[in-house]
């Protein structure tokens, strides 16, 4: 099973990267993460650049989402929305009908206490947007990250290893069997 692995976050020791990474560990063996690192690369969206020769950093990311059979997304919440640069990369998938019936799940981690909540509701009602299959079982919010991890990126705090498990689990359970629910 290929999953590509998106974080919202460009910074170096973002948690959301962190998390990423964890979620990968824990995921079962046949499973294989790509960690998506062109966020940065593609260019603002412009309808009048999507024609019949896209940039070539925008095809990258279409035939990497292509090629897999799950999303993982992990994103930070940047006032009350979803960073600009990942919605940037969402709005680059929806011409193609890349993330059309494709299993993805949907993770928000913020330093405060409400787990990036908004940026979470917003992420899904773009996915929606784009026809993604979203795994009911593969949606988290993740509060106070900083208080859950150590200072190599660790994940620290029990509860949130299991609930990344189960994520990866409910990733690899609609990828196994597709038409039951997860
Ligand atoms: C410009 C900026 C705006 C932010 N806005 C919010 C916000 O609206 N809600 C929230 O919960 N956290 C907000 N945060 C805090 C981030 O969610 C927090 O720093 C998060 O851990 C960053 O993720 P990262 O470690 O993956 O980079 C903001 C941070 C920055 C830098």
């Amino acid at each position: 099973m290929q999953i590509l692995a998106i974080s919202g976050s460009l910074r170096a020791g973002s948690t959301n990267s962190h998390l990423l990474r964890a979620a990968a560990c824990l995921a079962p063996e046949n499973m294989n993460f790509t960690f998506y690192d062109g966020l940065a690369d593609l260019p603002h969206f412009s309808p009048e650049l999507d024609g019949d020769n896209p940039p070539a950093s925008v095809i990258h990311l279409r035939e990497l989402l292509q090629a897999a059979d799950g999303i993982l997304i992990c994103t930070p919440e940047y006032a009350f929305g979803v960073p600009g640069s990942l919605k940037n990369a969402l709005d680059w998938t929806v011409s193609t009908c890349t993330f059309s019936n494709k299993p993805v799940a949907a993770i928000s981690a913020s330093s405060t206490y409400m787990g990036g909540d908004k940026a979470h509701a917003s992420l899904l009602l773009t996915l929606t947007a784009l026809g993604a299959n979203i795994l009911e079982s593969g949606k988290l919010m993740i509060a106070a990250i900083r208080t859950k991890m150590n200072s190599d990126g660790e994940v620290t705090d029990s509860a949130t290893v299991q609930s990344l498990k189960s994520v990866v689990d409910a990733l690899a359970q609609a990828i196994a069997a597709p038409h039951t629910i997860s």
